[in-house]
């Protein structure tokens, strides 16, 4: 499927829920976060059929997100059901890793291209601030089990100024010996991380030479995502870059969104997209579905618009976004 600017369309994030057990300060605000409700909440055949329908038109990647996406009880099985879907190529989960901790058995039959996992820093009371509550021995768990089960894993760290810019190292140090990718992410300044600092790319850069030596670029595009990646010597694993903000990887674009209460979401920081819920409960057959999916396709917006200039800036958090 073609957008207007002749991008191609071939990825999906499936936000299952807007819940989460954490409350990362770049997320969500500590307090009187409203949840939708759960008649609002796609059921899992209403996912999977949107899904069905997105295939036909051309999504290979389908990627679930949350929220949390494991607070949601069927998640494991819609997981499972996604890699049957006809077309779809791969299926991958970003997760906080938390309820993971006990689920390893079931990881091991799902077949996931990739699982993401966020963590901010390897220090527990560093984590707890940052997330507001959390358990990193948790996430460390959940980590060695995807990796000894030979799950491609990723791990998603955000460096806010005052919060875990120590943490920058030491988490890159996990891919030394292991076959894992340490990303580090912009902020971006969307809901709650609007209060917040970023740490600017350059100054990671600087710290990981400084550490490790010449970050030598490494060609391999793990997954289909915005990230560079690069390895230093010696390294089995690599680091990852995420210029979420700075780098306009907009133009290579792949990637639309649904939002768990069903919205089409067309770019992460516009709120333009047709209401597919409506559609699914007013009786819309999949012609019909697929006809509006393509008409909004090919009015995806060309680019963020963190610097301004946009009429439909998003005012959803990060949480309903699905990241
Ligand atoms: P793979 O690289 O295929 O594993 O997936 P991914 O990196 O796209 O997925 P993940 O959920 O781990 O997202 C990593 C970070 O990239 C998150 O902070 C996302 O918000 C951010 N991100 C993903 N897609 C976009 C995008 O289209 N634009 C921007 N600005 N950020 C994005
Ligand atoms: N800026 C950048 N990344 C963010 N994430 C959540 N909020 C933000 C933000 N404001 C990341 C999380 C998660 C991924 C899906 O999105 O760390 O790993
Ligand atoms: Fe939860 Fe992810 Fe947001 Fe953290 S970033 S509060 S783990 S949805």
């Amino acid at each position: 499927m073609l957008d207007g600017f002749g991008r191609e369309i071939d990825y999906l994030r499936v936000s299952v829920t807007d819940r989460c057990d954490l409350r990362c300060v770049y997320c969500m605000p500590e307090r009187g976060v409203p949840s939708v409700s759960h008649e609002a909440i796609l059921r899992c055949e209403e996912l999977l059929r949107l899904v069905r329908v997105m295939a036909r038109l051309g999504v290979r990647h389908v990627r679930v997100t949350g929220g949390e996406p494991m607070l949601r009880r069927d998640c494991l099985s819609f997981v499972r059901a996604l890699g049957q879907v006809a077309g779809v190529e791969s299926v991958s989960m970003t997760s906080n890793g938390l309820l993971l901790s006990d689920r390893l058995d079931a990881l091991r039959e799902l077949g996931l291209s990739s699982l993401n996992l966020s963590l901010d820093t390897l220090d527990p009371a560093a984590y707890a601030r940052i997330t507001r509550g959390g358990d990193v021995r948790r996430v460390l768990r959940t980590l060695d089990g995807a990796l000894d089960l030979g799950i491609p894993v990723k791990l998603n760290a955000v460096p806010v100024r005052g919060f875990n810019e120590d943490a920058v190292v030491p988490l890159a140090e996990l891919a030394r010996e292991r076959p894992l990718r340490v990303r580090f992410i912009e902020l971006m300044p969307i809901g709650a991380a609007k209060a917040l600092r970023s740490v600017p790319q350059a100054e990671l850069t600087a710290a990981l030479e400084a550490a490790f030596g010449p970050m030598i670029p490494d060609p391999v595009q793990y997954g289909h995502g915005p990230a560079r990646y690069w390895k230093p010597e010696g390294f089995t694993g690599s680091i990852g870059l995420i210029g979420a903000v700075s780098r306009e990887f907009c133009e290579s674009c792949n990637r639309v969104r649904l939002t768990a209460d069903g919205r089409l979401k067309l770019c992460l920081n516009h709120s333009s997209g047709p209401d597919l819920r409506a559609r699914l409960r007013g009786g819309a057959d999949d012609a019909a579905l697929e006809a509006a999916i393509r008409a909004a396709v090919a009015e995806k917006p060309e680019r963020h618009c963190f610097s301004g200039g946009a009429a439909d800036p998003e005012g959803r958090s990060m949480n309903e976004i699905g990241g």
